[in-house]
């Protein structure tokens, strides 16, 4: 970087569900650090808004807006080609896109829609947009993808028990992408705020049913958006964070939660065999999604 260069100029991000709120304002914080950005969501009115906003913010075409339903594989790949066809490429995939509703589960009707939906959206749109990333972030040299987890991620409570379900889901592909660093250069990792004030968050707290959990988000503190930004930008700069949960707490609090090993250490004693073959598994491994990495790309013609 030289004197007066932003530190993310040059940088290309692609960001889901930033027509609004936290993905906006994400959004905003990278376009001010001097990156480009291509925003895909199904909102968009809002959407077109936010990037005549960032265009003007920043004097120049540094936005782009495709409407975009996560949930399809198709409408990531477009999500993906835009980004190279107007800025040449990418080098961060923030997967932000998600929904609150109807998160009251276990007495709710028994409507196969409604249920498949959150984790659609909330868990299998974030696995297949981090599968077309991956290959545009090889592609690239390497990257970063940032998935929105949430701490509900991480703890469950029974008023929100599927929207839980959703973002423990986002957290467990997190933790099991941890190879691809050594593969192809491409870190994943989750970020997960606690309540913050958005639509969102009013969806999770109102059921519309007198649910007692209502009072408690009201009284719940809430994190900052600026807090979920600075955390999003750790994983950005902070080259050895890869497959990690960053908890983002009020009081502008940002806090580890590493993988629990649920293995006691005697395991590993009592058979060393196989640790030993872990061992090996782990460096074969690399060299075997090394391959399966050039198919894929050669499939997609990325
Ligand atoms: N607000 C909170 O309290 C909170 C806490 C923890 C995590 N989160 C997570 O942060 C993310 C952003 O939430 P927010 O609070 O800004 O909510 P929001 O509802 O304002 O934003 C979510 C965005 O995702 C978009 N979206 C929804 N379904 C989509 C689809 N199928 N395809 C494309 N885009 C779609 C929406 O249109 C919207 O723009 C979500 O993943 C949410 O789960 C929010």
């Amino acid at each position: 970087m030289t004197v007066g260069e932003k530190p993310f100029a040059g940088k290309v991000a692609v960001i889901t569900g930033a027509s609004r709120n936290i993905g906006k304002a994400i959004a905003t914080e990278l376009v001010n650090k001097g990156a480009k950005v291509i925003i895909g969501d199904i909102l968009d009115s809002e959407g077109d808004v936010t990037v005549r906003e960032l265009n003007d913010l920043a004097g120049d075409q540094v936005a782009a807006y495709i409407h975009t339903d996560v949930t399809k594989y198709s409408n990531n790949a477009a999500l993906f080609q835009l980004a190279e066809k107007q800025f040449g490429g990418v080098d961060i995939a923030i997967f932000n896109a998600g929904i609150g509703s109807n998160a009251n589960t276990m007495f709710m009707p028994l409507d196969d829609e409604m249920d498949e939906r959150m984790m659609a959206v909330n868990t299998t749109a974030v696995i297949k947009g981090n599968k077309v990333a991956m290959l545009h972030l090889a592609k690239r040299n390497g990257g970063v993808i940032i998935n929105m987890a949430s701490a509900a991620g991480l703890r469950g409570t029974p008023a929100v028990g599927i929207y839980c379900a959703s973002k423990f889901g986002v957290v467990g592909w997190v933790r099991s992408c941890g190879i691809y660093n050594a593969v192809c250069n491409v870190r994943v990792n989750a970020v997960c705020p606690t309540f913050v004030e958005t639509e969102l968050a009013d969806a999770l707290g109102n059921a519309g049913d007198q649910d007692p959990f209502a009072t408690l988000v009201e009284k719940s503190p809430k994190a900052k958006v600026e807090t979920v930004i600075e955390t999003v930008l750790k994983f950005i700069q902070e080259e050895e964070r890869n497959a990690q949960t960053l908890v983002v707490l009020p009081d502008g609090v940002i806090s580890d939660y590493d993988q629990p090993n649920p293995f006691p250490e005697s395991l590993s004693k009592n058979y060393p065999e196989y640790l030993a073959s872990v061992q090996t598994y782990s460096k074969e491994a690399i060299a075997y999604y090394r391959k399966r990495l050039a198919e894929a790309r050669e499939r997609y013609g990325i």
